[in-house]
């Protein structure tokens, strides 16, 4: 993770976040255990909670709780033990004073609207934040809009250079390697259905394609499925596909996606996985309803569901996001990354706002809500993962500065 390696070394330097508490909701998986390692580097005093309560990798925690990290998460915890993870990563309990952060980075929004919801009394104090995930983006629009949200926080998943390396590389990637180690098949000659063709679904499509599948996307968003098309994979409505695929694979952010009218009409052996960031984008329940049978871990991560008339659908990750569950993850060169883009907005938000509790402290200059990630921290983590990795790039010459420069040079 050589962006991560260097951040480290500045930020042993400069120590941004000295006296600070940065709370953070992640997959904690190794990669967000370098994430851990660089801001404690930068004087942070760390809290971790799990952002899905099956992507936790347990010897990460042990290997963090040793290290001094206070980290609450463990693989396979019941919806309360989440949340009670979440609220024990801020600090005391409700009500109770101590604890809190003054920066937090979230994935999924689990962990700023927990705030919101329980700890209204640490809202103040939070300087800013930033969100990993499309999901959590969507979710943090929805608090500006009904004027829930109190501090600013920065739409990591944005920028440009997460998208190329992350969204659609990365979790193209993890997701088809999900699909594969659970339902261990080929997938060249098959007909993979990718519901979603936004960053993430669209590398999920590319890669599946990469493999020798046929690919069909299905989308809502007229621009988004011209894009598929242009693109030369075949568009269909969901209800038509679902008698097609072999694989579903839903990259919406949206709920219920793949339901009992689809079920009802899908070939035996169908296999369905899900690459959102929260489970319920395949309907589970009512999955669960039309079944007579269900075979739990006919293989690592897959449940077998015969339904009435025979037919079997095999269901990967329980639903939940099937590269973090049935794989490692996205790679720690696509985490890198990532992590690299949020540890300089961590560092910039650090930097450049004050802890609005203090009566003599300026006002934030960031307004609560949501805010983007300023193009020139995008550019420099391009620019340092460039350099780390020995990979040049060209200059523009003063003629062609020149060039561009001026309105009046044609041709
Ligand atoms: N999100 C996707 N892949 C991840 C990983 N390997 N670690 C943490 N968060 C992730």
């Amino acid at each position: 993770m050589p962006l991560l390696r260097v951040l480290a070394a500045r930020f042993d330097g400069t120590r941004p976040f000295g006296g600070l508490n940065v709370v953070g909701c992640l997959n904690v998986t190794a990669e967000t255990a370098v994430l851990a390692g660089v801001l404690r580097a930068g004087g942070a005093k760390v809290s971790l909670a799990a952002s899905n309560p099956l992507s936790t990798q347990d010897d990460v925690v042990a290997a963090l709780a040793a290290d001094g990290v206070a980290v609450y998460a463990r693989a396979g915890v019941d919806r309360a033990t989440y949340y009670e993870h979440i609220a024990r990563a801020l600090g005391k309990g409700a009500g109770e004073v101590g604890g809190g952060a003054d920066l937090v980075i979230d994935d999924g929004g689990d962990l700023v609207s927990t705030l919101h919801d329980t700890r209204p009394d640490l809202v103040k104090r939070v300087r800013g934040g930033c969100e990993s995930t499309a999901t959590g983006v969507l979710r943090l629009r929805r608090m500006v809009a009904e004027g829930a949200l109190g501090f600013p926080v920065v739409a990591a998943n944005d920028t440009p250079v997460k998208r190329i390396v992350d969204n659609t590389r990365g979790t193209g990637q993890a997701v088809i390697e999900g699909v594969l180690r659970s339902a261990g098949i080929l997938l060249a000659g098959k007909t993979v259905v990718v519901a979603g063709f936004g960053a993430c679904g669209s590398g999920v499509a590319d890669c599946a394609r990469g493999l020798g599948a046929i690919v069909v996307v299905t989308e809502v968003d007229p621009v988004r499925a011209l894009d598929a098309r242009q693109r030369g994979f075949r568009v269909l409505p969901l209800a038509e596909a679902a008698a097609i695929g072999d694989v579903f694979i839903t990259a919406t952010g949206s709920s219920s996606v793949l339901g009992a009218e689809h079920f009802a009409v899908m070939r035996d052996g169908a296999i369905l996985a899900n690459a959102g960031h929260f489970d319920v984008e395949i309907d589970v329940r009512a999955l669960l309803g039309l079944a007579v049978i269900v075979e739990p871990a006919v293989r690592p991560h897959a449940d077998a569901y015969s339904l009435a008339d025979g037919r079997r659908l095999l269901l990967l990750a329980e639903g939940r996001v099937v590269n973090l569950v049935a794989a490692d993850g996205n790679p720690p060169e696509v985490m890198d990354v990532a992590f690299g883009i949020e540890a300089l907005v961590l560092e910039w938000l650090a930097r450049t706002t004050t802890t609005p509790a203090t009566p003599q402290a300026p006002p934030n200059p960031l307004a609560p809500g949501v805010h983007e990630v300023p193009a020139e921290l995008d550019a420099e983590a391009a620019r340092l993962v460039l350099a780390a990795t020995g990979t040049l790039i060209d200059t523009l010459t003063p003629g062609q500065l020149a060039y561009l420069d001026s309105w009046r040079l044609g041709s």
